[in-house]
């Protein structure tokens, strides 16, 4: 069997290096936001950088037990009470395109976006509204804007200004902020989401478009994990009663 290969992690007796790094020393000294962007980047973050890597992790931590990730790891947590992995893995696999994982193909348009106006030198606006277009009239709603509980989403104004402050910023967060413009003109005004703020910023960081939504996985686990922590440790086995109408054939007599 060929050699699996990585440029990730190596040990010998003695040591273990994530990218070159001895990781007895970023235990001492770096943080875990830090560490995680060495891990995906290869390279450990500026001070600006890793103080945002942070900042976006705590952001997406939790959403309460409402969001489908946090509901399906209760909901396998209620009738599996031995399972805690099963429960947090279920919550992990209800991230998706319209939960959580919209920054992967919000991440691809603003490349796009960004890849035009370097390329034929056209405006932030001009190359957001004709993806934007192409997006509406194929049927599909633009990646990580709106939002179901918020109107205008309170992490993103947060992630914006930080990356601004902190010299972060650059084309991903223009082209988002132009995209949002694009979306008030064509559809309608709706937020830029944190899905997609992350999508701005990771990409500005020199993330490809992915990492947006492993990122968020990464996150959510922390507050996937304390949601089956409390179901665990407050709630009954089997509470989950569903208010089911039925509305298929009705019951035959014979
Ligand atoms: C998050 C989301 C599911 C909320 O949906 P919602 O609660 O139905 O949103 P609203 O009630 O504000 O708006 C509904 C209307 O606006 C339109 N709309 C909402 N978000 C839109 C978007 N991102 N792009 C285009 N149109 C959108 C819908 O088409 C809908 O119109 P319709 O009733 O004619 O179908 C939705 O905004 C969405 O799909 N966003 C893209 C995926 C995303 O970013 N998910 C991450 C969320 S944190």
């Amino acid at each position: 069997m060929d050699n699996w290969r990585t440029r990730i992690t190596n040990h010998d007796d003695d040591s273990i290096w994530y990218c070159g790094h001895d990781v007895a020393g970023l235990m001492r000294t770096e943080t875990f936001a830090g560490t995680t962007f060495l891990l995906h980047h290869g390279r450990l973050p500026s001070d600006g950088e890793r103080r945002l890597f942070e900042a976006i992790l705590v952001g997406i931590a939790d959403h309460g037990p409402g969001s489908p990730s946090a509901m399906s790891a209760r909901t396998v947590a209620t009738g599996n009470r031995v399972a805690p992995e099963a429960a947090v893995a279920a919550g992990i696999l209800a991230i998706g395109d319209a939960h959580g994982g919209a920054g992967w193909a919000c991440q691809r348009l603003l490349s796009q976006a960004i890849d035009r106006v370097t390329r034929e030198g056209v405006s932030d606006d001009m190359a957001a509204d004709d993806i934007v277009r192409a997006e509406i009239a194929a049927g599909r709603r633009l990646p990580g804007f709106g939002h179901r509980t918020h109107s205008q989403d309170p992490r993103t104004a947060v992630l914006l200004s930080l990356a601004g402050e902190l010299g972060v910023a650059g084309a991903g967060v223009r082209m988002v902020l132009a995209f949002e413009r694009a979306v008030a003109r064509q559809v309608k005004p709706l937020p830029i989401n944190v899905d997609a703020a992350m999508a701005a910023i990771l990409c500005d960081m020199g993330f490809p478009p992915i990492v947006a939504k492993l990122m968020f996985i990464v996150g959510r686990a922390a507050g996937l994990s304390a949601e089956v922590f409390e179901e665990y440790t407050r709630e009954r086995p089997m509470r989950v009663k569903v208010p089911v109408v039925y509305d298929g054939p009705p019951a035959r007599r014979t």
